[in-house]
């Protein structure tokens, strides 16, 4: 078994989970960040983000697994370098490629490297203009591959030793064939192609993905008018084995890291080259829509949030992690706000947040305390301990016994029963007994 050292910029979600996950499989890893506190952090043992068995990975595997600030102290001693640091959106919908630059910079020299594997979410084409720019450096002889991360927060390192497939794109056979091997022990199938085709399977699976959770809400949204009910049609719709049942839950749309920033990007991308992506446009659009949507329905029910109390049930743009990243629950907070009402928020793993709208709202330990008073609360992220709450002391304690389900978590005829006005997406209201 060929074991490898391998230098990962980048300390994020993607960085930290695959050096822990390389380290597991038998290299030596030395992550590499520019942020102080979170190397001295992890060089202490610590953990900086959620993610489930990542701390247990990080301490089992301590001697072959190392954190620095300095890049060329990890170069230094690397055979490969894996470039896992963030490519958020610019103002023109790009993605900023500034931070990749910096590391390929950081390479100056480094002649010794057997190859460079490009794990950030990029445009197509951004592949060969590194090529390129390698190969101007003086390190025509050092390879190059693209490797998307395809992990889902929450299960990351789960996804990556048990990943549907590991998409690499590399244009010579000797470094496909050694990204390859630093995955042996991965249980997945390995797609091998071409940078530029490797580079695009992680937009195009975004953008799909994107696209049901998008076609399901405008689905939700006719149910809504139409009185059929979205939950009973998409387990239908599902049972097709064309079209599968995943990533076609309702709700007030896709937040985190990925799905907005991809989706924005892979349109930029289209937009760049004159080609108007009008889908993709449409199924950003439906995203942006789905809080607000949510907002005015419940508006309409209380009649204006001016003076009212909303509690607000989780933070996290999904749940089983702390990331609040494009989470939908910032706008549904600012909307309320703007509209005139409180927030009273909960979240059981969000840390403390700094800024509008977090900073006007009222953070509470349980989901109760944010209810207590509260004239309407809303789910935001489907945690499932919301499930087994006292919903009957809920009903006590509000103001108005007003719940608006963002995820479907909960079941209307229940809900009706202990004496709740429930809402949902895509299903018939349920009205408490007057
Ligand atoms: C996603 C992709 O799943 C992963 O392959 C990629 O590498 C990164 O982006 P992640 O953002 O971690 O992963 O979360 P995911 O579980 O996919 O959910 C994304 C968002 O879509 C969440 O806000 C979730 O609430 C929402 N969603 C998901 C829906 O609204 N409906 C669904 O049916 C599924």
């Amino acid at each position: 078994m060929v074991r490898n050292r391998i230098a990962v910029f980048g300390a994020g979600y993607i960085g930290l989970v695959t050096g822990a996950c390389l380290a597991k499989l038998g290299h030596t890893v030395v992550v590499r960040d520019i942020q102080e506190e979170r190397i001295a952090l992890l060089r202490a043992g610590g953990v900086p983000i959620h993610e489930d068995g990542l701390a247990e990975l990080i301490a089992e595997n301590t001697d072959r697994l190392t954190f620095t600030l300095d890049a060329q102290e990890a170069v230094r001693d690397a055979e490969v370098v894996y470039v896992c640091v963030d490519t958020p959106t610019t103002p023109s919908g790009d993605a900023d490629l500034s931070r990749i630059w910096q590391v390929i910079k950081s390479l100056e020299g480094a002649r010794h490297l057997v190859a460079v594997v490009v794990k950030s979410t990029v445009p197509v084409g951004t592949g060969a203009r590194i090529r390129a720019a390698m190969d101007s450096a003086g390190l025509q002889a050092v390879g190059y591959a693209a490797n998307p991360e395809f992990t889902a927060e929450g299960r990351a390192v789960h996804d990556f030793l048990h990943p549907d497939r590991v998409v690499i794109g590399a244009d010579d056979p000797d470094t496909m064939k050694l990204v390859a091997q630093l995955h042996d022990g991965v249980d997945g199938p390995i797609a091998e192609m071409d940078v530029p085709s490797a580079e695009m399977v992680k937009l195009a699976a975004n953008a799909l993905l994107a696209t049901k959770i998008s076609f399901t809400n405008e689905i939700a949204t006719i149910c809504e008018a139409t009185g059929a009910d979205v939950e009973q049609v998409v387990r239908a719709v599902g049972m097709d084995h064309r079209l599968g049942p995943h990533f076609m839950r309702p709700g007030v749309g896709y937040g985190g890291s990925c799905f907005p920033k991809d989706s924005r990007a892979l349109r930029a991308l289209a937009g760049n080259s004159g080609y108007s992506f009008q889908l993709m446009t449409s199924v950003i659009e439906v995203n942006d829509l789905q809080p607000r949507r949510a907002i005015q329905r419940l508006s309409d029910e209380i009649g204006g949030f001016q003076g009212r109390s909303v509690a607000l049930l989780g933070i996290a743009f999904k749940p089983g992690t702390d990331d609040v990243r494009e989470a939908p629950s910032a706008i549904i907070a600012s909307r309320l706000q703007a509209e005139g009402a409180s927030v009273r928020c909960w979240d059981p793993l969000v840390g403390p947040l700094a800024g509008e709208p977090w900073s006007s709202a009222t953070r509470c330990r349980t989901p109760l305390e944010a209810m207590a008073g509260a004239d309407a609360a809303i789910i935001v992220t489907e945690w499932p301990q919301l499930r087994d709450i006292a919903w009957e002391q809920a009903a006590a304690v509000m103001a108005r016994p007003l719940v608006f389900d963002g995820r479907n978590l909960l079941a209307p005829q229940d809900m009706g029963a202990l004496g709740f006005t429930y809402m949902s997406v895509g299903r018939t209201t349920v009205r408490a007994a007057a």
